[in-house]
């Protein structure tokens, strides 16, 4: 289980992040963990305690997330993308902190993208049996909603599940509580209404149990 948001630095003080707590990644970890699953824990940049029986590998960047989560896929007979990894990095990181011109002018940034974890997860399957389970935040907007968006991510993805969250609105960003739709290929999207972090990913973990083999 991945949970957290990766930060990408731009010098030794500054970095690019997100608002991701972690807090529904650990809740699947501890889920996962109560039904007596080994689970590895890779976190990034969470201030939350370790959850019991979990073993948990830290992170900060993308890559590193992707290192990690490579290595644990390898033995994984399931893995949930739940960490939002940071899409992109900052070509250039300077090796002192970027001071301020005096002639009132701000510093360009030229970023570069991050690789997608979960498409490789997906590509390099250690097992046809493994089940990958994918999130999608997102906001609806002019060119559709929020499960038209996470339907076309779905399919861009091709992973076994994908729990989409609406994430306008302050709905989700470390809130206590959640509401979801996990779409799968084979089966009418389930709807998860509002409730704990905790309830909602037990909800998620049932899902994975049933396409376990
Ligand atoms: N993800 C990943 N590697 C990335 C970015 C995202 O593995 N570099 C995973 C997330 O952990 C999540 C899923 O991909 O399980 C979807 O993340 P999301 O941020 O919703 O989508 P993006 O792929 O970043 O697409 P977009 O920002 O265009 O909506």
């Amino acid at each position: 289980v991945t949970a957290g948001g990766t930060r990408e630095f731009l010098d030794p003080v500054r970095f690019l992040g997100n608002r991701s707590s972690g807090r529904q990644g650990y809740a699947i970890a501890s889920a996962a963990a109560v039904r007596g699953a080994t689970v590895t824990l890779i976190a990034a940049n969470s201030a939350l305690a370790a959850p019991a029986g979990v073993d948990v590998v830290s992170v900060v960047t993308t890559e590193e997330m992707r290192q990690a989560t490579l290595t644990a896929a390898a033995r994984a007979d399931a893995i949930v993308m739940a960490a939002a990894p940071a899409d992109f990095r900052p070509v250039h990181v300077a090796d002192a902190k970027m001071k301020k011109a005096d002639d009132g002018t701000s510093p360009s940034i030229e970023l570069e993208q991050n690789p997608d974890i979960l498409v490789e997860l997906v590509r390099n399957r250690v097992n046809p049996s493994q089940v990958i389970v994918g999130f999608a935040a997102e906001t609806g907007d002019v060119y559709g909603s929020v499960l038209e968006h996470a339907q076309a991510k779905f399919t861009r993805k091709g992973c076994d599940l994908l729990v989409v969250n609406d994430v306008g609105s302050e709905k989700v960003f470390d809130q206590l509580d959640n509401e979801v739709t996990i779409l799968s290929a084979n089966a009418q999207p389930v709807s998860v209404p509002k409730a704990s972090k905790s309830t909602v990913a037990h909800a998620i973990v049932d899902e994975l149990v049933q396409r376990l083999k």
